[in-house]
């Protein structure tokens, strides 16, 4: 599939959308070395507190708002985001969930990143854009390197 140009104000979104697909394919990695569950998990919860929240919010207060309410790709992702958060907030996770996790935060980064993201940047003027940057560059960077239980490697 051939890449359409990141809009730069998009750009932190993306990069963080890189650390997404990563925790999918550790997970992978996790599951195929037959890593204990609660290890994946523990590393997954540090993944929705550090990074994935936050991610989350300036997606739905500042891009997705750039879209209407209705739009159906909006509607998507906003539906994506809570099943997600449930996944991610399992109390008691077993395989299925952490499973589910790996294959459907990586599907929901393929959508944003090939379908929403475009037709984001067809839409919205260049100021409405420029905001999303002022305001998410305003914001620490997730650190993902602060974890020493590397069960993938
Ligand atoms: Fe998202
Ligand atoms: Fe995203």
């Amino acid at each position: 599939m051939k890449a359409i140009k990141r809009h730069e104000a998009l750009k932190p979104l993306s990069r963080e959308h890189h650390e997404g697909l990563l925790l999918s394919w550790k997970i992978r990695m996790g599951l195929k070395k037959e890593v204990a569950i609660d290890r994946i998990k523990r590393y997954c919860d540090f993944f929705f507190k550090e990074d994935l929240v936050h991610h989350f919010n300036i997606e739905e207060l500042h891009v997705f708002s750039l879209l209407e309410p209705e739009d159906e790709l909006v509607k998507r992702a906003l539906a994506d985001h809570r099943k997600l958060k449930r996944l991610f907030m399992q109390k008691q996770p077993d395989m299925k969930t952490i499973v589910a996790i790996e294959e459907e935060l990586e599907k929901h980064i393929r959508f944003e990143e090939r379908v929403l993201f475009n037709k984001i940047q067809e839409e919205a003027s260049e100021k409405q854009l420029l905001k999303v940057l002022e305001l998410h560059n305003s914001n620490k960077g997730c650190n993902m390197d602060n974890w020493n239980d590397k069960f993938w490697e």
